[in-house]
């Protein structure tokens, strides 16, 4: 695909905002590092933390066999997700007013913090699930998230309360590398794909799969807008290139379009 020439500024990306109505988002990781969770990829990320503490390929702790194998691992490294509440960013609101204007088709989000339902966000899509509730591995039963935060703490493996001692390791709700996406994925985003008029990417390295893929089921002509500290995907792959601080860019559009957004924790501090 070559970069449709005809865009190429923010008050461009305030246009097709403007003048769409079935926009999708692939968000990532980015979008919640103002809230004070920690990204993956970037050099002060979670992957490179896990690097530092010896731990190679960092994603293994996310990968289902090293899980079965030993859960000790993710549960002494932890993302710190499970243990406090966060507020979404100014970015969650800015996406969430995408919504309330009509404008929405779907997030497609690879963030398991629910800041974008904490937001308002309905129209939405974990692709890699949430971190809501943990589920034993043997029984199925399912623990919220509320009933063991405490315990999580302690970075100890978590076992099932209905399984004998000492077996049905928990497992939390989210899709571990070789495990399968919700089936949502499969039966709806085709959908509201192939009806986009704009996709906005944002807050993600579009490193991984199936994810990455997504914009390929586009229609050619429909325009992409990334908003990303960096440039992410193939050459060409954006019509517009919106690079910086996330939520810095995405204020700059609210105040060109007029949109007044709910007061963030930055703000506040
Ligand atoms: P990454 O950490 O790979 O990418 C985050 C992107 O956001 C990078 O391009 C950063 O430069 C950018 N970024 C971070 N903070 C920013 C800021 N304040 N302003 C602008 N840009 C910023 O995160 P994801 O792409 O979400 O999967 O990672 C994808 C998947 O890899 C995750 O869902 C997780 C991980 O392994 C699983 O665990 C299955």
């Amino acid at each position: 695909r070559s970069p449709l020439r005809l865009y190429s500024t923010i008050d461009d990306a305030v246009s097709l905002i403007r003048k769409s109505s079935k926009i999708v988002v692939i968000s990532g990781a980015g979008i919640s590092v103002s809230c004070g969770i920690m990204d993956f990829r970037s050099p002060n990320g979670f992957y490179a933390m896990l690097r530092k503490e010896g731990i190679e390929p960092p994603e293994k702790i996310f990968t289902i066999h090293e899980f079965r194998k030993d859960p000790s691992l993710f549960y002494k490294y932890n993302h710190p997700l499970y243990e406090e509440r966060y507020i979404p960013s100014l970015t969650h609101f800015f996406i969430s007013r995408l919504e309330a204007e009509n404008r929405l088709r779907r997030v497609y989000t690879q963030n398991i913090d629910n800041l974008e339902s904490d937001a308002g966000v309905s129209r939405l899509l974990q692709v890699h699930g949430s971190s809501g509730h943990f589920s034993c591995m043997t029984c199925k039963k399912k623990v919220s998230i509320d009933a063991i935060s405490p315990l999580l703490k302690k970075g100890e493996v978590l076992y099932c309360e209905h399984c004998p001692v000492g077996t049905g390791v928990m497992k939390p709700d989210i899709v571990f590398f070789g495990e399968d996406l919700p089936e949502s994925f499969y039966t709806e985003y085709p959908l509201d794909l192939e009806s986009c008029d704009l996709l906005i990417v944002t807050g993600t390295s579009m490193m991984v799969q199936p994810v990455s893929h997504l914009p390929e089921i586009l229609k050619k002509t429909v325009p992409r807008i990334l908003v990303n500290r960096d440039v992410v995907g193939q050459p060409g792959s954006y019509d517009i290139h919106l690079l910086g601080n996330i939520d810095t860019i995405f204020s700059a559009l609210a105040e060109r379009l007029s949109w007044r957004l709910p007061v963030t924790k930055d703000e506040r501090t």
